[in-house]
């Protein structure tokens, strides 16, 4: 939307497709904010800048990280100027009232959010959303795409099942992550990874996707997500003999280690039995009544009401859960999804933003709340070099029957399918076979048997049985084609987990259990070919003025 709204702005003319109303996007379900350093009042860019390189185990590309950071604290104001309402102090001005710490930012976060209170319950009333053009709720389906040339999209209409092509100059993706390829899932269920496969399958490289962010605190069962706020705000984590076992993995950052860090230890503690139950607990009740309903409100409700814990009495149940995927479509830092010096190949007329790129500003690990301020400040910029892209070309040429036709035919061929598995079954499959191969530790001979069941799978979906036959809001061929996304997406991440042979931020392998600088300074590209075999290829890691060192905390 960020995109859509600089655009519509220099006055393009923008399409937005969704496959959900906007406010439902997941961006909606962010609890933690966004980081920025107000350089205009002293604040150092620089800082935000070495904690997320730090965080990212020194695999994010600096020159974007710097990027991010020092367009940071601008984009913020930018945002209140379009009447994003953030926390003010007693003065009116975005002031410390408003922040809080997160994990693995040991220098002073500048976080803000709006409203009062607690910062869950406010994300959500995003002024861009009503600014935003929506007309229709489509499911993409397919780039168009000729020579490496991106011409627009072919696309479902929803609500009658119509296939339109929709054709541009520029095409922007900006579809999110991929959490539902795992389970359990801090990620709602549209998280597919279709923007990566879009892309993927049009020729243009997925990058690092061997780094799925586990999040140390998600719900027990469903897996839905406490706010890394909660220990921000001084919440311990304790094992069954109630010792806050942090002590003995970071001393210094303790719960506030970076999110693989943790995860990490709390899946040690689960394997060496000082678990309840597969879990570990998250302690909030020194911190009080009144600070828990003033800062930690939204974190109360969802533990009562899902679990049934009240959390100022007791300790609430968590497990590490898949939060976040690092990798993804590789972009520059203007979001182009091709390298015009030709170092990479890519498709050249597509850009891409959020979590289904990969700019790099994260690397092996994600700090809490860099991802919102990746949206908006990579959304802007694609958006910028979209319109510079539109403006110098005119459209592909394309038939559109033939795309409309070939998109029809695949969809129909689902339709007529019988006797195969049903959608769930693999789905579930495979987000199985994820979880317990390509977990927070990992092992060659695990993950390589997950990859093989993937394949399977891959089989397998070819006849999956889509019982809906109807046309209007038919969600069980979505559900099929969203699928078909996250197969590609799993593949991708086995295939890139088990050529990395060592251990980096959230790709922990228990045999290379060390970081490896002399021979893994460098990122994996993937290329889907056109057998739909994958191919790799490597890039150097962007180093401009932080060297790599030991990462402790
Ligand atoms: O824990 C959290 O509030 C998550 C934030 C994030 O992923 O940025």
């Amino acid at each position: 939307m960020r995109a859509a709204l600089e655009a519509a702005r220099s006055g393009a003319n923008v399409a937005m497709l969704s496959k959900v109303y906007p406010v439902r996007s997941h961006s909606n379900a962010a609890q933690g904010g966004i980081n920025a350093a107000l350089t205009d009042r002293g604040d150092d860019w620089h800082e935000h800048a070495y904690d997320t390189v730090k965080g990212s185990d020194f695999l994010g590309d600096q020159d974007a990280i710097e990027v991010m950071c020092r367009e940071a604290g601008q984009e913020l104001i930018n945002l209140e100027h379009m009447g994003v309402i953030f926390n003010r102090d007693e003065e009116g001005r975005l002031g410390t009232r408003a922040l809080r710490r997160t994990a693995a930012r040991p220098h002073v976060l500048r976080r803000r959010h709006h409203g009062a209170g607690d910062p869950a319950r406010d994300v959500r009333a995003d002024p861009q959303v009503q600014r935003s053009r929506l007309r229709r709720v489509v499911r993409h389906g397919t780039l168009i795409t000729d020579h490496g040339r991106c011409g627009g999209v072919v696309a479902m209409e929803m609500r009658t099942g119509e296939v339109h092509a929709i054709r541009a100059k520029a095409t922007i993706l900006a579809t999110g992550g991929l959490g539902r390829v795992f389970e359990p899932s801090t990620n709602a269920l549209i998280c597919t990874g279709d923007g990566m496969s879009l892309a993927y399958r049009a020729g243009a490289p997925l990058m690092d996707m061997e780094m799925v962010q586990y999040h140390p605190t998600t719900l027990k069962g469903s897996g839905v997500l406490l706010s890394e706020g909660a220990r921000g705000e001084g919440a311990y984590l304790i094992n069954s003999r109630g010792e806050r076992f942090m002590e003995r993995y970071a001393p210094n950052m303790m719960e506030l280690a970076s999110r693989d860090v943790v995860s990490r230890a709390e899946i040690t503690e689960i394997n060496e039995g000082n678990d309840i139950d597969g879990c570990v607990l998250l302690d909030c009740r020194h911190l009080g009544r009144a600070k828990i309903m003033e800062r930690l409100m939204y974190i109360h409700e969802v533990a009562m009401d899902l679990v049934g814990v009240d959390i100022i009495k007791d300790p609430v149940p968590i497990r590490p859960g898949v939060h976040y995927q690092m990798g993804g479509i590789k972009t520059d830092v203007d979001g182009r999804c091709w390298d015009p010096s030709g170092k990479w190949k890519g498709v050249e007329g597509l850009f891409a933003a959020g979590e289904t790129a990969c700019v790099s500003v994260h690397g092996g690990n994600r700090l809490g709340a860099n991802s919102l301020l990746d949206t908006v400040i990579f959304g802007r910029r694609s958006a910028e070099a979209a319109m510079a892209y539109a403006s110098g070309n005119n459209h592909l040429e394309f038939s559109e029957d033939t795309w409309v036709g070939g998109e029809k035919a695949m969809m129909q061929g689902f339709l007529d399918n019988s006797g195969g598995d049903l959608v769930a079954r693999v789905r579930l499959d495979m987000a199985t076979a994820m979880d317990e191969g390509l977990g927070v530790y990992r092992l060659e001979e695990g993950m390589q048997e997950a990859l093989d069941k993937v394949r399977g799978m891959k089989d397998r979906f070819k006849n999956v049985v889509v019982q809906d036959k109807g046309k209007a809001f038919n969600t069980n061929l979505i559900f099929a084609l969203e699928l078909g996304c996250m197969l590609d997406c799993a593949e991708a991440i086995a295939v890139g987990a088990i050529d990395r042979k060592e251990s980096r931020g959230a790709h922990s392998r228990l045999d290379y259990a060390a970081r490896d600088d002399e021979n893994w300074m460098k990122h994996i590209l993937l290329y889907q070919g056109p057998g739909n075999e994958v191919t790799k290829e490597y890039v150097p890691i962007v180093i401009t003025q932080w060297q790599p060192e030991e990462r402790k905390y």
